[in-house]
C-alpha cells in the first residue's frame, strides 16, 4: 500500500525546509522499495492570498485523506495587525484540531558537536536528550470564551481542561518514558492556577498504571530554570499546550538553534509532522534556513505512521553524522566556519544516509 502524504509547505521558510525533508524520504522510499505519494496544497499565509482563507476547504480534504501531514511553517508578519482568528496562525490550529492529533511530541537533543554552540556551558549541555509532550488540542489556545470587549481595551482568555484530556496525553508520556529514561517531569503551575492542580492530580492518578516510571511534578517557572542549568536532569517533560510551546522553544536553545526541533502530533485521525520554527519571514527565500528540523520530523513520519524505525533511526545518524562532519547552516555556523545552504543541508545529510546504510551492512558482514 503507498503511503499518502500531504505536504503543505506554507509560507516564509516552509516550502524551502519542507523541500529537503521530501528529498531525504524520496531517497528513503527508493531503498526501501517503499512507495510514498506526495500532494501540495497551500495553507496559512500563502492560502489567504491565494484562496481568501488560511486552511482551504481543498486542503483541510486533502490531509483528512491522507496518511500523514507533513507540514513547513505558517506566519507572515504582513498579517500581524489581524485578530488571531484571521491571521495564518489560525489556519494551524484548525487543521491540528480537525486531525484531531493531541499529543505533540518535541524532542530535543543536545548533539556533541553543537554543544559548545549553545549559550550554555557545553559540559553542562552535552547529554542532554529530552522529550516534551505537549498537550495540543486544549488549554488557552482553544478555551471558550474568549476575545476583546466591546470598548477594545480589555481582552480574555480560557485556560480549561477537562480529566480526559489530561489522562490521554499523560499516558503517551509514561508510554514514551518507558521507552527512554523512565521519568517523566509534569509541568504545572499548581500553586496559582486551578487547572494545573487538576493536571498534577489527573497525572498523579495515571502514574499508578505505570510504577516503573518515576515521575515528579515540576513548576513550570522551575523548570524553565531547571531547562537552562540542568538540563540533563529531564527526560520527558509532560506540559499543556501554553507551557509546552514555550518550554520547547527554551529547549532549542539546548540543542543549539530553533532550526534543528522536529515535531509529531499523534492520537488523532491522521498523524501531522512539523518542525518546531516558524515561518522566519526574514531568511524566506534565501537558503538560510536549517531544514534538520523538518527533516527529523520526515524521520518521526517514517518511525510512527510508516512504522519504518530503520530508515527513521538511520535518517537521525545522518543528521548526527553530517554535524560531526562540520556541516554548519547559518544558524549552527561559529564566525569563520563554511556556512551552507539549506539544499546543501539536504544534500550532506542525504550523503551520509548512504554511509549510515553501508556501515549497517559492513556490520553485518554483507
Ligand atoms: C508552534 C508554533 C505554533 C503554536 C504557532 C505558529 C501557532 O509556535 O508550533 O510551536 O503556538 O503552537
Ligand atoms: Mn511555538
Amino acid at each position: 500500500m503507498p503511503l499518502k502524504i500531504a505536504l503543505l509547505p506554507g509560507d516564509g521558510i516552509g516550502p524551502e525546509v519542507t523541500a529537503e525533508a521530501v528529498r531525504i524520504l524520496k531517497n528513503v522510499a527508493e531503498h526501501a522499495g517503499k512507495s510514498l505519494t506526495f500532494s501540495t496544497h497551500n495553507i496559512g499565509g500563502v492560502a489567504i492570498d491565494s484562496d481568501g482563507q488560511g486552511l482551504p476547504e481543498s486542503t483541510l480534504e486533502a490531509c483528512l485523506g491522507a496518511n500523514a501531514v507533513l507540514l513547513g511553517a505558517v506566519g507572515n508578519p504582513k498579517f500581524d495587525g489581524r485578530v488571531p482568528s484571521q491571521r495564518p496562525e489560525a489556519a494551524l490550529l484548525a487543521l491540528r484540531q480537525a486531525l484531531g492529533g493531541y499529543a505533540n511530541l518535541r524532542p530535543a537533543i543536545c548533539y556533541a558537536p553543537l554543544a559548545k554552540r549553545t549559550a550554555f556551558q557545553p559540559d553542562k549541555v552535552k547529554g542532554a536528550d529530552l522529550l516534551i509532550i505537549r498537550e495540543l488540542l486544549g488549554g488557552l489556545y482553544f478555551g471558550e470564551p474568549r476575545g476583546f470587549e466591546a470598548s477594545g481595551d480589555t481582552a480574555f482568555n480560557t485556560l480549561i481542561y477537562s480529566r480526559h484530556e489530561v489522562e490521554r496525553v499523560a499516558r503517551v508520556a509514561f508510554a514514551r518514558a518507558r521507552e527512554r529514561k523512565g521519568r517523566v517531569a509534569s509541568i504545572d503551575k499548581a500553586n496559582v492556577l486551578e487547572c494545573s492542580q487538576l493536571w498534577r492530580r489527573v497525572v498523579s492518578e495515571v502514574a499508578k498504571e505505570y510504577p516503573d516510571v518515576a515521575l515528579e511534578h515540576v513548576f513550570v517557572d522551575t523548570a524553565a530554570m531547571r531547562l537552562a542549568t540542568a538540563p540533563t536532569s529531564f527526560d520527558v517533560m509532560l506540559c499543556d499546550n501554553l507551557f509546552g510551546d514555550i518550554l520547547s522553544d527554551q529547549a532549542a536553545s539546548v540543542a543549539g538553534s530553533l532550526g534543528l526541533l522536529p515535531s509529531a502530533t499523534l492520537g488523532g485521525k491522521v498523524d501531522l509532522y512539523e518542525p518546531v520554527h516558524g515561518s522566519a519571514p526574514d531568511i524566506a527565500g534565501q537558503g538560510l534556513a536549517n531544514p534538520i528540523g523538518a527533516i527529523a520530523s520526515a524521520a518521526m513520519l517514517l518511525r510512527f505512521t510508516a512504522k519504518m524505525e530503520k530508515e527513521a533511526a538511520e535518517i537521525e545518524h545522518a543528521i548526527e553524522d553530517a554535524l560531526a562532519a562540520g556541516a554548519r547552516t547559518r544558524d549552527l555556523a561559529n564566525p569563520g566556519e563554511r556556512v551552507l545552504s539549506t539544499q546543501e543541508m539536504g544534500q550532506a545529510i542525504e550523503e551520509s544516509l548512504a554511509d549510515v546504510r553501508d556501515r549497517r551492512h559492513s556490520y553485518h558482514g554483507v
